[in-house]
This record gives structure tokens, C-alpha cells and sequence, in this order.
């Protein structure tokens, strides 16, 4: 992808292109208002902390973590379960990546920091996903296994091809996740949101797009342009992405 197209993506996701790196403390508020900073998987503020926060989140009713609307059509239920559905075993797959690529590039210090610290949100997003998936009672996507063996294979196998192409696979994934994430606010939009876990939702999804676009910004920031065929390799990549997860809606 080139930087315009980018530039161009983060536009249509109303976020600036303004590089969050690490060790950069913005105060820049994202879309979904929280900062940037390395340390924001803390701030207790975020609507993750409700279901990750011993202590919850104030803006939400506890219903928000507990409940999930009884009167919905099968169409918004079909909507509502294919969105966790997905994006737990997304989250899954995102995990496995940076495993896969820290197993290979751990011994560089400085890399093994920045894929540590993407790691760390990706732990973030799986462990709400878990908690948001038996809250609404939404059956997990029978490619499981298939996430776990699929992403680590992708993260080691980039990065055995170097840290230039273990970043284009961190480029190309995040893309597409940032895409998918907005495809799901806007078909969430479609569900009557006066239960609290609607709201709840959608504002994680929008927390975790921002959180997908930031590393999108850290791969980009650290030569995943400069990878051997870039443009082919992220077609693949991006290519196979879209496939695991409209099988994932479904199966
Ligand atoms: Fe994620
Ligand atoms: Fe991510």
C-alpha cells in the first residue's frame, strides 16, 4: 500500500495520519478519544477497562458487561454474533502473529520491544473478546485451531524473511483489520443500541480500530515499504486475511 493510499485509509477512518510511535507520549485524542500512549492499555477510562478493569468502567452499567438484548430480530442477532464471532478469532490470530514474529526477532532488542508492545494490545483485545463472547452467548468460530497455526506461521514465516517484511505483514494485516472494524460499526449502527451492550460494543470496536491503526502507523514508520515485494506480499497477505474472516462470520 502506498503512503497515499495510506494517508487516503486513515482519512476515511476520520483519524490523522500523525505517527503515534512509541516512546512518544501524544496527547493527540484518537476516534474513539483515548491517547496514544504506550501506556493507554492502562488508562481506566478506556470501554475495554469494563470488562478488563477489577473496578469496571463508570460510563457503563454493569448490564453493559452482563447482559445482551433479548428483543432482537434474527437479522441484528445474526449481526451481533457475527461481529464477536470474527473478531475473537481475529484477535486470536493477531496474537499468534506477534508470537510468531517475536519467536524469530526476539533477540533484536529494540524490535523486540515494538512487536512486544503491539503484542500487549493484541492480549488486550482477545481477553474483552473472550469475556464478550459468553456474555452474549455467541458460539466461537470452528477454525479455532486454524487461527493459532495460520497466524503463527505468518508472523514467524515474515520475519524469517526479515524485519522489513515482518512489518509489511503487520501493515497488510492491521489494513485490513482497520477496514473490518469499520465494516462493523456500521453494520452495528443497524442494531437497536438501548441495551447498554450495544454502545459498550460499539465503542470497543472503535477502540481497538484505533489501537489496529496505530500499529498500522508503527509498521509503516519502521520500513515495511522497504520489504522484498512488498506490493505482492501484502496482496497475499491481505488476500488471505479477507478469506479467514468471511469464513470466520460463518463457520
Ligand atoms: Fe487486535
Ligand atoms: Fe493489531
Amino acid at each position: 500500500m502506498s503512503r497515499q493510499t495510506i494517508r487516503g485509509f486513515h482519512q476515511r477512518v476520520g483519524r490523522s495520519m500523525t505517527v503515534q510511535r512509541r516512546g512518544i507520549a501524544s496527547a493527540a485524542p484518537s476516534a474513539s478519544g483515548h491517547t496514544s500512549s504506550p501506556e493507554h492499555s492502562a488508562t481506566a477510562n478506556l470501554p475495554s477497562s469494563a470488562y478488563l478493569s477489577p473496578s469496571g468502567n463508570p460510563d457503563f452499567p454493569e448490564a453493559a458487561t452482563t447482559g445482551t438484548p433479548a428483543d432482537l430480530t434474527r437479522a441484528q442477532r445474526r449481526i451481533i454474533e457475527r461481529i464477536i464471532r470474527v473478531d475473537q478469532a481475529g484477535e486470536l490470530g493477531a496474537n499468534w502473529i506477534y508470537r510468531g514474529q517475536l519467536a524469530v526477532l526476539g533477540r533484536n532488542k529494540s524490535l523486540a520491544e515494538l512487536i512486544q508492545h503491539m503484542w500487549d494490545q493484541e492480549k488486550k483485545h482477545i481477553q474483552t473478546f473472550d469475556k464478550v463472547i459468553l456474555q452474549h452467548g455467541v458460539r466461537p468460530t470452528a477454525l479455532y485451531p486454524f487461527w493459532k497455526l495460520a497466524g503463527w506461521s505468518l508472523g514467524a514465516g515474515t520475519a524469517l524473511m526479515g524485519r522489513e517484511a515482518a512489518m509489511a505483514c503487520t501493515e497488510a494485516v492491521e489494513t485490513v483489520i482497520g477496514e473490518h472494524y469499520n465494516d462493523q460499526l456500521t453494520a452495528l449502527s443497524k442494531v437497536p443500541h438501548d441495551h447498554p451492550s450495544i454502545p459498550l460494543l460499539a465503542k470497543i470496536l472503535a477502540e481497538f480500530r484505533d489501537d489496529e491503526l496505530e500499529h498500522l502507523d508503527t509498521a509503516v514508520e519502521n520500513d515495511s515499504q522497504k520489504a522484498p515485494a512488498h506490493a505482492l506480499l501484502s496482496a497475499i497477505i491481505a488476500g488471505g486475511c479477507r478469506v479467514a474472516i468471511a469464513a470466520s462470520e460463518r463457520i
